[in-house]
């Protein structure tokens, strides 16, 4: 039976993506080669979002192509998700040795376009097309022969309706489509059957969960509901959402971190820009100080929770008096992480065509000072965990030295600590001995005293 590889880029939706497209070929027979070498069939899952993400995954694609030739063999090569369903017939004739590009409404057919592909009866073959219901396709997970896995993402929906200026998302993802309440809610149980403890609920915009499907009950929107839903099923520990848009979090969300106790406390709140400006410039839908707002909303709902967020430096027309209100803004705040992005022009949305581009040597510049300021931050937050007795979820070896296993705190942040197998799937209180730039060291505490949940 031929073997598969899948390489992953960009976000966890792409990673759970890759994880469905996996589950279907091995229940199609395929069988999961441990790396690209000797694979029979090679799978590119693809990201949009930045020039870089496509520079990489394009260039990944002409070295697999200048090998397959090499060595004469009949390795099958494809795109799938998101820069396949922008560039499509494009990528084809830009690289004629690619046998399948596979757009994001249409993983679920992967194996029967690889099928004839392999037996020789299709080659070069495109599909791009919506397709209605496809939100409700992704659902095959795949398991660990160990049957280890302890956390899991679980895709509550697809696309985004926000069409932020600067995003590709809407046009490569399509506009937002809800799953229905009951396919998820099965999901999760089943998951939770087999040994998991914490899901993920994902998508671009989660917040937006059934919004136009599902009428709000009690004052709770469509998306509390299905906290709430999940929250009820028993064996589930830990829930965790993401992408939520700041613009999600009414009074209910905020509600929801006091009444339920398996929502972590963490949050991902993307703001972009400190600048009221720019912040309209993107079509963001809230202020600074709304943003502002519902940080210390959550702070107060949910004391010690982590606040993560996502900026953009290098917006057209971005001055340094705009840069400055996110410095600021990062200050305030005291985000436990920030993701700093340099702005890429995604062809087709509307920050493309904007005057005021800033140079590039400028955006290097600001991003440089930016990091600079954003790792002071989470530094100090790391270190204020030293000490701390926090909870651990321990989800199997460490990346980096598999004599130590590794699992993240509610707040989800990294411990790496002495343990083995008879660890894995624990939930365990750990003493935090010492902390590095972006993980945690400790030890299993004996006594179970009540732990520092959030830091
Ligand atoms: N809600 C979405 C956002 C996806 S993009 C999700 O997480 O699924 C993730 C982050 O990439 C955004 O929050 C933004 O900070 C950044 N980003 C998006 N488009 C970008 C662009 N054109 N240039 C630079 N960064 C971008
Ligand atoms: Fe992109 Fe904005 Fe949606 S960042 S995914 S258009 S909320």
């Amino acid at each position: 039976m031929p073997s598969v590889f899948i390489k992953t880029y960009g976000c966890q939706m792409n990673e759970r993506d890759s994880e469905a497209v996996a589950a279907q070929l091995v229940s199609r027979g395929y069988s999961l080669a441990p790396s690209e070498a000797g694979a029979d069939v090679i799978l590119l899952n693809t990201c949009s979002i930045r020039d870089q993400a496509e520079q990489k995954a394009l260039g990944k694609m002409a070295t697999l192509a200048a090998q397959r030739r090499k060595r004469g063999s009949n390795q099958v090569l494809g795109f799938v998700g998101c820069m396949a369903q922008g560039r499509g017939r494009e990528l084809i004739e830009r690289l004629p040795d690619v046998d399948l590009v596979l757009g994001t409404q249409r993983f679920h057919h992967a194996a029967d376009h690889l099928d004839e592909i392999l037996a020789g009866r299709m080659r070069n073959v495109v599909d791009i097309a919506d397709e209605a219901g496809s939100e409700a396709t992704i659902r095959e997970h795949l398991f660990r022969p160990s049957g280890a896995q302890v956390t899991a993402f679980v895709s509550i929906m697809q696309g985004c309706n926000q069409y932020c200026t600067f995003c590709i998302v809407p046009y490569t993802r399509g506009p937002e489509r809800s799953r229905a309440t009951g396919d998820i809610l099965a999901e999760c149980r089943e998951l939770v059957a087999r040994g998991v403890k914490e899901i993920t609920l994902l998508g671009q915009i989660v917040t937006s969960y059934g919004r136009r499907e599902v009428p709000a009950r009690g004052g709770r929107s469509a998306f509390v509901q299905l906290l709430d839903a999940v929250h009820a099923i028993e064996g589930l520990e830990r829930i965790r959402f993401t992408s939520p848009h700041p613009k999600g979090y009414g009074a209910d969300l905020i509600e929801a971190f006091t009444r339920l106790p398996k929502l972590c406390e963490h949050a991902h709140l993307p703001v972009q820009s400190g600048s009221d400006r720019l912040l309209r410039l993107m079509h963001r839908g809230y202020t600074r100080e709304r943003f502002l707002g519902i940080v210390s909303a959550l702070r107060a709902a949910r004391p010690g929770i982590a606040i993560g967020t996502d900026i953009i430096v290098g917006f057209p027309g971005e001055t340094e008096e705009d840069l400055q209100q996110t410095v600021a803004l990062v200050r305030e705040v005291g985000f436990d992480n920030v993701f700093a992005f340099k702005y890429s022009p995604r062809e087709g949305t509307p920050a493309a065509t904007m005057s005021g581009a800033v140079p590039e040597e400028v955006i290097e510049r600001r991003h440089a000072h930016l990091l600079e300021v954003v790792n002071d931050c989470s530094a100090r937050k790391l270190a204020q965990c030293v000490g701390r007795r926090m909870q651990v979820l321990v989800e199997g070896p460490s990346h980096r030295n598999p004599e130590r296993v590794e699992g993240r705190t509610r707040c989800n942040r990294i411990v790496v600590f002495e343990g083995g197998a008879r660890h894995h799937g624990q939930l365990l209180d750990v003493r935090i001995d010492r902390a590095s730039r972006s993980t945690l060291y400790g030890d299993p505490a004996i006594h179970m005293d009540a732990c520092d949940n959030a830091a």
